[in-house]
């Protein structure tokens, strides 16, 4: 009987073999951890859809994020809710706006930590678009840009270490990046949703950011789960206007996505396991259909072989503490 000369099982046999030859690494410095910041004093309100995430007032979030960076996670994502919304979004621009003000106290409490902005509107618009609408209710892309822009120029004078546009429109990242450049904001990284696709995976989200649109849904600017070529081309469009991390979102169904944006450009990319990821594995775990901690490794440590430098996940700080 021939044996195989090659036995791979020779290099399973053990934990310090395994760990020799293993070739993804998931630690928290890996990891970007998003929270929900609200107007109010000494409010932390759970968020029904997504077990373990709460809506922080700013001083809540300034606490939380010192959880997080205690526990080496390498950034935060703030999102916000506005006092009241309006249909221009201004909530997302103004100096007093909710991400503003919490970027401000969290860089003064935690200056090491890594602060990244979304810039979208949807969450500041009270009809739930991304963006201004014209009269027959479509969103107007280049109005848009001027808002956006805006808007990542606040939350940079405000101390933001990154900006994250969401958005979806065509040419923001250029639009931010000049808008940047005027103010003398050059430093600023872009970290560019730029493969966002029209996902089911983001309903909790939309609870947690109260953004769902009122009428109609966000495939006019979001991605057909369907396509990968156009993900791609949408990366290289996102880096040739000045994004330096591309984005692919959500992040488990799209691990061929994350694997061909990053071969294709060789930028830094970073996958978003996105709300929807999430609430299914909180969902699996507390019916005791699956092991949390196992399952969740795993997922993350999927996303990162598939090519991801950077994971944004609401499981950062379980992960962080598990890992330790
Ligand atoms: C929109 C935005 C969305 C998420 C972040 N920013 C979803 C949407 O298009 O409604 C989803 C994130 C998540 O599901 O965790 N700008």
């Amino acid at each position: 009987m021939a044996f195989p000369a090659t036995r791979l099982r020779r290099l399973r046999k053990t934990a310090v073999l395994r760990a020799l030859v293993r070739e993804t690494t998931l630690g928290p410095s890996h990891l970007i951890y998003p929270m929900f910041v609200v107007h109010g004093s000494d409010t932390r309100t759970p968020i029904a859809s997504m077990p373990g995430i709460d809506h922080l007032s700013i001083g809540h979030a300034v606490e939380e994020a010192g959880e997080a960076a205690a526990l080496g996670v390498a950034g935060v994502m703030l999102f916000g809710l506005p006092a009241s919304k309006d249909e221009q979004g201004s909530g997302a621009w103004d100096e007093e706006g909710v991400v503003q003000l919490a970027t401000r106290a969290i860089k003064a409490a935690h200056p090491d930590l890594f602060v990244v902005t979304d810039v979208c509107l949807c969450e500041y618009t009270s009809h739930g678009h991304c963006g201004v609408l014209r009269s027959d209710g479509v969103v107007d892309n280049d109005q848009t840009l001027e808002l956006l822009a805006r808007t990542a120029v606040a939350q940079v004078l405000a101390g933001a270490d990154a900006l994250a546009p969401s958005d979806m429109m065509d040419g923001r990242v250029g639009a931010l990046r000049a808008a940047l450049d005027e103010e003398n904001l050059t430093e600023t990284p872009i970290i560019a949703h730029s493969a966002k696709y029209a996902s089911a995976f983001y309903g909790p989200f939309r609870e947690a950011a109260d953004s769902a649109p009122a009428h109609g849904d966000r495939r006019g600017y979001q991605m057909d789960p369907a396509n990968a070529d156009e993900a791609v081309r949408e990366a290289q469009l996102d880096a040739d206007e000045g994004a330096d991390v591309l984005m692919v979102k959500p992040a488990l169904p799209y691990l061929d996505v994350i694997r061909r944006v990053k071969e294709s450009t060789r930028l830094p990319v970073a996958a978003y396991n996105v709300s929807g990821e999430y609430a299914m594995m909180k969902a699996a775990a507390a019916a005791g259909l699956l092991d949390e901690r196992a399952a969740v490794l795993e997922a993350l440590t999927g996303i990162r072989r598939a090519g991801a430098d950077i994971v944004i996940t609401y499981h950062a700080k379980d992960v962080a503490k598990w890992l330790k």
